[in-house]
């Protein structure tokens, strides 16, 4: 018996040095494997009478159950300490804040064109889009602004590829060429319709062009209020009976409504533009705020210029009409309370994510 209960305890021995499954295998294999010590006791017992073999056979057995316990119990052991290894390499810490996925918004500019896009749509004008790189023709020739005019010099801008030596392509420096395109598009419209008047200029009826042209214009021109590119929004009336009366009206409603104030104070100044006649800046005025009291101009408008109306392939005898541009990116400094214009422009996130 005492050989047995050695065998048994060197086994657990064994066992519980082993730190590995595969360590464990071995130590079984050294107890119970084909020449483990159990299976050469076994084979022992050959020579055994009878009698002999029953007891001893039993002890033996006793001895192999013993040994088969601490096997397992071992292994239960290291299966156990895997798991708790592996729970704890792959630990989630769940207070940890959940990765969230940030949230984009709109430029406080397009907030503003949108806004602006809005309350003329509220009052019947269309939305046109049209070229940044714009042709000599449309940015100043149809609008009555020719090649030696000095009113160019206040429109230096990026020249490009493309038109001729003498006029070459450039970033349009005003939206004020959409009022040609726009309007173009719409005689040639209304014309094809009427059947009426086939060439010339068109004196038929068709529906008042209302428009609006938002969008990107450029200048040679960087400060504080100044940027190479930045934002216009064109405005067109052009019909048989709008007069001045209406743009003062229009623009005045406008801006009571973009400002969220009745008070506001409109100023239509004299002013000169080639392709209006008369022509007006718009100042406003705040009753109360920060900025009350001072004028601050915000567009500038006119009654289009006849000229203008003739490129527009309409009879100025029949069709008047009125024009103004103002400027998106001015209004959102001045709804916003922005002092640096080039803020709009730099992409800087802690600035942009304050208009969400
Ligand atoms: N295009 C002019 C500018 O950029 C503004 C304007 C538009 C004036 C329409 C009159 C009519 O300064």
């Amino acid at each position: 018996m005492n050989d047995l209960n050695a065998i048994v305890e060197s086994a657990q021995l064994a066992f519980a040095q082993a730190h590995a499954p595969a360590d464990l295998e071995n130590a079984k294999a050294q107890f119970l494997g084909k020449t483990g010590r159990i299976t050469e006791l076994m084979k022992g017992m050959a020579a055994l009478s009878v009698e002999e073999k029953k007891s001893r056979g039993a002890s033996i057995n006793l001895a192999k159950q013993a040994i088969e316990a601490a096997l397992n119990q071992r292994r239960q052991q290291l299966a156990d300490a895997e798991l708790q290894a592996q729970l704890q390499a792959e630990a989630l810490d769940v207070t940890l804040p959940g990765r969230q996925r940030g949230q984009g918004g709109l430029h406080p500019v397009s907030l503003t064109l949108e806004r602006i896009e809005s309350i003329f749509g509220s009052m019947g004008f269309d939305v046109a889009q049209g070229p940044e790189i714009e042709s000599d023709w449309f940015n100043f020739t149809a609008l009555n602004t020719p090649q030696d005019h000095p009113a160019r010099s206040m429109h230096d801008t990026f020249y490009v590829e493309g038109g001729t030596a003498e006029a070459p392509n450039l970033l349009r420096t005003h939206t004020s060429p959409m009022q040609i395109r726009h309007a173009v598009q719409h005689v040639k419209k209304y014309r094809a319709a009427s059947q009426v008047q086939a060439e010339g200029l068109f004196s038929g009826d068709m529906p008042e062009i209302r428009v609006i042209a938002p969008g990107r214009t450029y200048r040679v021109d960087s400060d504080a209020t100044h940027s190479p590119m930045f934002h216009q929004c064109e405005g067109l009336w052009i019909g048989q009976n709008v007069s001045f009366k209406d743009l003062k009206f229009v623009f005045t409603d406008f801006c009571r409504t973009f400002f969220e104030n009745n008070d506001l104070v409109l100023r239509f100044r004299p002013s000169f533009f080639p392709f209006t006649e008369p022509s007006a800046e718009i100042d406003i005025q705040f009753p109360s705020g920060p900025l009350a009291g001072r004028w601050l101009e915000v567009a500038g408008s006119g009654q289009v210029h006849p000229n203008v109306i003739r490129n527009m392939g309409l009879d100025p005898e029949k069709y008047i009409g009125f024009a103004f541009g103002m400027g998106p990116d001015r209004l959102t400094m001045l709804r916003y309370g922005v002092n640096d214009l080039r803020l709009f422009f730099d992409g800087d996130i802690r600035f942009l994510s304050q208009f969400q």
